[in-house]
């Protein structure tokens, strides 16, 4: 035993590896290592009780002595190892950068157009995008021989619902359901059968607007229109308006914006000094009655804002197709912006 023990100590000291010492441990205490075979080839039968006893304190003695050294030595290598790591860390090398995420063009002007509603005591709801024929035609004053409802316009699912053409559809969602007076918003995407082009989307987003109240008329459309224009483009704004055709409203009208580029003398953005920007007119009185609202008590008007227009002139984005490409560089570049 006193040579065993020896030896243990010897080779413990010249070992250099973490391994050698595992094998070690294997040479010495293994099924067949030698403190093994020593136990087990002793001949009990031969000794009397008292080298019995003293065979046994002794092989345990030795054991336990094996055992305490390997262990302190496979710990002696793993802090070693572990120095070793720390040796080599650089603490002057540039860390991770954490990359910061950046909100879409579209999202920054909804929310500031949100913001911008808000602060003149409009409400903001989203209605959904899978929209029934009702809401998003019929209760509109859409026949259902307008060309709005053709094939080759509207997304039909199996189920005969849609995809929404417009944000129009939430008009008599929210007048059924909240009644008048009222002011919302409704944010939100909007989808056609549309060839893409730089300035036609399948997907695109819209803000829709309304207000129904007693004594509604256009002038309270106009002044609503220039104030949030202006707060947009953080300047004065001039605009007009010319008739435009929409089923849900009368008189209806198309809302141009003076070019904030030429200042209205006419670029090769605007044309002729103006820029069409907002669908809106005064809400018929069949689409009223269809939320439930008598006409001769409330009046009211609505507007379509092109909230995919309005991001593309505010970032000054000139092909629709970068908003919906899933290129990061798209996003990155704008929030410094706002
Ligand atoms: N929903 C119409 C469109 O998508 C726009 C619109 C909205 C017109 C509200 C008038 C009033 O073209």
């Amino acid at each position: 035993m006193q040579e065993i023990k020896e030896r243990l100590v010897q080779d413990l000291k010249s070992a250099t590896t973490a391994e050698q010492v595992e094998q070690i441990r294997v040479d010495y205490l293994g099924r067949k290592g030698s403190i093994t075979t020593l136990a087990k080839s002793a001949d009990f039968s031969k000794m009397s009780v008292e080298e019995k006893k003293s065979f046994g304190q002794r092989l345990n003695e030795l054991k336990n002595f094996a055992t305490a050294e390997i262990s302190a030595a496979v710990e002696a290598f793993k802090a070693s190892a572990i120095r070793r790591k720390t040796n080599d860390l650089d603490l002057t090398a540039p860390g991770k950068g954490r990359r910061l995420g950046a909100l879409h063009p579209i999202t920054l002007t909804q929310m500031e157009l949100e913001d911008v509603f808000q602060g003149m005591g409009f409400s903001v709801l989203y209605g959904p995008e899978v929209e029934s024929e009702y809401f998003c035609f019929e209760a509109l004053n859409i026949p259902g021989d307008h060309p709005a409802r053709d094939m080759q316009d509207t997304f039909w699912l199996k189920n005969q619902l849609i995809l929404r053409t417009h944000t129009s559809a939430n008009q008599v969602r929210t007048l059924q359901r909240f009644g008048a007076p009222i002011r919302a918003i409704f944010p939100g995407r909007c989808f056609r059968y549309e060839a893409v082009d730089p300035s036609h989307e399948n997907t695109f987003y819209q803000c829709e607007g309304l207000v129904v109240d007693k004594n509604i008329s256009v002038a309270n459309l106009i002044a609503t229109m220039k104030t949030i224009l202006s707060q947009v483009f953080k300047r004065d704004v001039k605009v007009r308006l010319r008739p435009g055709y929409f089923p849900f409203v009368e008189p209806g009208f198309e809302l141009d914006l003076n070019c904030l580029l030429c200042g209205g003398k006419g670029c090769p953005t605007c044309g002729d000094g103006w820029i069409e920007l907002i669908p809106c007119g005064l809400i018929h009185p069949e689409v009223l009655r269809h939320g439930g609202i008598d006409p001769k008590e409330y009046s009211g008007f609505a507007f379509g804002v092109g909230l995919t227009r309005l991001a593309m002139m505010k970032f000054g984005i000139k092909d629709i197709r970068y908003l919906n490409c899933g290129d990061l560089r798209v996003n990155e570049q704008f929030t410094t912006l706002v």
